[in-house]
């Protein structure tokens, strides 16, 4: 768990950035505004990525390519369960990408499985700061 200001969001990231193998899926979890694109773009950093990493929410999918990882950043909050059957997800996947997707839950039964789920909540007393947990299926170190 990883509890603090912006400092906490990156310590996560680089703690989940050495989690990542081609072909998983990370679903990012929390409210509006909780720092899950912040949370992307430190994924992208620390991975050494060229790329700025902005909100894509009206774009849907943004290709993050680093120098040892393709990133695929998704954000479904304007999706519903359809369109996601026509996102394509599956030739991400067959290509090797990381999915990182903002709103799985908006996919609902017809969403793949998250490899690693990372939770971020808002702290009630201080608005920089985020708790942030990151889970794995099981077979994760
Ligand atoms: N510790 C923190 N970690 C991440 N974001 C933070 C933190 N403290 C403040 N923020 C701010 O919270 C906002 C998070 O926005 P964003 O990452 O777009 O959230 P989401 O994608 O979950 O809607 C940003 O304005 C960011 O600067
Ligand atoms: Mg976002």
């Amino acid at each position: 768990m990883f509890k603090g200001g912006i400092q906490a969001t990156h310590d996560a990231a680089a703690a989940v950035s050495k989690l990542l193998k081609p072909g998983m899926i990370v679903s990012l979890v929390g409210d509006l505004g909780a720092g899950k694109t912040t949370l992307v773009s430190a994924i992208a950093a620390s991975l050494k990525s060229e790329h700025p990493v902005s909100s894509p929410t009206f774009t849907v999918i943004h290709e993050v390519p680093t120098p040892t990882l393709m990133l695929c950043h998704i954000d479904a909050y304007r999706c519903s369960s359809r369109d996601v059957l026509n996102l394509g997800l599956d030739d991400y996947l067959n290509d090797g990408y990381v999915l990182l997707i903002e709103w799985l839950e908006m996919f609902a039964d017809a969403g793949p499985l998250p490899d690693i789920t990372v939770t971020l909540l808002e702290d009630d007393s201080d608005p920089d700061v985020r708790t942030i947990t990151v889970d794995g299926n099981g077979d994760l170190s």
